[in-house]
């Protein structure tokens, strides 16, 4: 576990606390994705998990989105799609191919600690999202353009990010990137929204990533399109405002040339794109959404340092020792659930993934805590020898499995995705697996034990 400092933990139900907690320097944890994956000192954490911070919605005209609402949240909201032209579930979707991390990163996790790279900031910055942040004096609204600069500053003394909202949908939105695999960060990423008045583009903005400093917007640009027809050399135009206003990096993965010509072409790309999207009002193509699993608020936890504490795993009520920084990969294994893997403990590799009330997280980046009073799955609970489950069967028959290291986790991903979806298509089966690494089997075998198992599950 990295984040071996760790001594307290606190997980408060009311926001007052909360407050009261991060002013005395508590390190808030939302998905835990950072915080709990890099060595970062955290002797208190305040976990964010029981302040009811989860939620999308339409409030006159604005889509409202609490901090702690998970990537994955957004990809299936319908109302992400419609308050955004479909770009926030975009960039969601581009932010990591595991469903996992998707699943676990919240869109205030990575508004604080948005990478140079992100694509979300990009997004959020295009979207003129504002920022809620709430301090023990109340709250106070930053606009994107000011807090992904500098968040450290907004949340100095204390200060909470409970929401965010994007006022007013835009009319059509694009996000273009070139990265080295699709599943890698992006080299450059151009994030741009567009509405019209009449014939006239009343309001475009464009916001890119692979720059020298965090993603931002290029104003210079926007002004070029604003107020224009939109017309090819309109959009000429603001590409070259683009090269001529931002400054690209200089890294191992490219050079600052190459980050140049390419912004141009993604941000001729983008443009046309969202201005087709909005002259046709096409509305934004959302996935297949999947029924939504009944979200448990956790009790609070006023103080922890170590105890004893409960979680039902695989249908039995279970008790033992934790200590604060316990993470669950530990605490199950302690337990005698060595299926689940213990891999890289910094979520790339997916082995150590449990089903938490239905959904697949990483047991490495879970502390114990946050199952305190829940459900896990494990493969244990999935099967036994004497009585596989068919998605089991699958797997064997299929000759999914070589070494086995990572088969608990695809098979888990499986079963989140089958009761969820009797009919995936192979994509969706894809995307499933996607975050559980295989160094023998490859992923040709596994995706066809998924499918053989929906199938002979439907014909039964
Ligand atoms: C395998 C893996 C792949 C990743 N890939 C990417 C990637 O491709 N692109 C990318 O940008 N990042 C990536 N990350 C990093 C990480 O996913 C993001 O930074 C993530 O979005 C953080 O969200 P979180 O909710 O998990 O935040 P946490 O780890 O819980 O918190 C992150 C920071 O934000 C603070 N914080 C969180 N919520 C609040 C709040 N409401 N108010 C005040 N402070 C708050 C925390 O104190 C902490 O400093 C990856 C991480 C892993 C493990
Ligand atoms: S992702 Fe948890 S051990 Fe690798
Ligand atoms: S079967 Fe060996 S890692 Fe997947």
């Amino acid at each position: 576990m990295l984040a071996r400092g760790i001594r307290s933990y606190h997980r408060p139900t009311r926001l007052e606390d909360a407050l009261s907690l991060a002013a005395q320097g508590a390190v808030a944890l939302a998905g835990g994705t950072r915080v709990l994956a890099s060595p970062v000192e955290a002797p208190n954490v305040l976990d964010l998990a029981a302040l009811d911070l989860t939620r999308v919605d339409s409030e006159d005209g604005d889509l409202v989105m609490g901090a702690m609402t998970t990537l994955q949240e957004i990809i299936e909201s319908p109302r992400a799609y419609e308050g955004t032209a479909g770009l926030l579930p975009a960039a969601c979707r581009v932010h990591s191919a595991s469903r996992m991390i998707r699943g676990m990163a919240t869109l205030g996790g990575e508004s604080v600690q948005a990478a140079h790279d992100s694509e979300l900031a990009a997004a959020l910055l295009a979207l003129n999202a504002v920022y809620v942040v709430t301090r023990p004096e109340g709250p106070v609204e930053s606009p994107a353009l000011r807090f992904l600069r500098k968040p450290a500053e907004d949340l100095a003394g204390g200060g909470l990010l409970t929401s965010l909202f994007i006022p007013g949908a835009p009319e059509g939105a694009a996000l273009e990137r070139v990265a080295v695999l699709p599943s890698a960060p992006s080299l450059v990423a151009v994030a741009v929204t567009v509405s019209f008045s009449g014939e006239h583009l009343a309001r475009a903005r464009l916001a890119l990533t692979g720059l020298e400093g965090p993603p931002s917007r290029i104003l210079e640009a926007e002004a070029k399109v604003e107020g224009s027809a939109g017309s090819g050399d309109d959009l000429e135009r603001c590409a070259e405002q683009v090269l001529r206003h931002a400054t690209f990096r200089e890294d191992a993965h490219a050079s600052a040339d190459y980050r140049r010509r390419v912004a141009r072409t993604l941000t001729l790309r983008a443009l046309r794109r969202a201005i087709d999207q909005a002259r046709n009002h096409e509305p934004a193509q959302m996935e297949r959404p999947r029924p939504l699993l009944p979200v448990r608020l956790p009790v609070a936890v006023p103080y922890f340092t170590s105890g004893r504490i409960e979680m039902t795993v695989n249908g039995v009520l279970r008790a033992a020792e934790a200590e604060a920084r316990t993470t669950l990969l530990e605490w199950l294994r302690r337990e005698g659930y060595w299926g689940v893997k213990h891999g890289c403990e910094t979520g790339e590799c997916g082995a150590c993934t449990v089903l938490l009330d239905g959904r697949p997280v990483l047991a490495c980046l879970t502390l114990a805590l946050r199952a305190q009073g829940r459900s896990v799955l494990t493969v244990e609970g999935l099967g036994n020898p004497d009585r596989l489950h068919p998605i089991q069967t699958a797997f064997v028959e299929t000759g999914a499995i070589q070494c086995g290291y990572c088969t608990p986790a695809m098979e888990l991903c499986a079963k989140a995705l089958l009761d969820a979806q009797a009919d995936p298509s192979e994509l969706e089966v894809r995307d499933a697996l996607a975050g559980c690494l295989c160094r023998c089997t490859g992923y040709v075998k596994p995706v066809e034990a998924v499918r053989r198992a929906a199938r002979e599950s439907r014909q039964s």
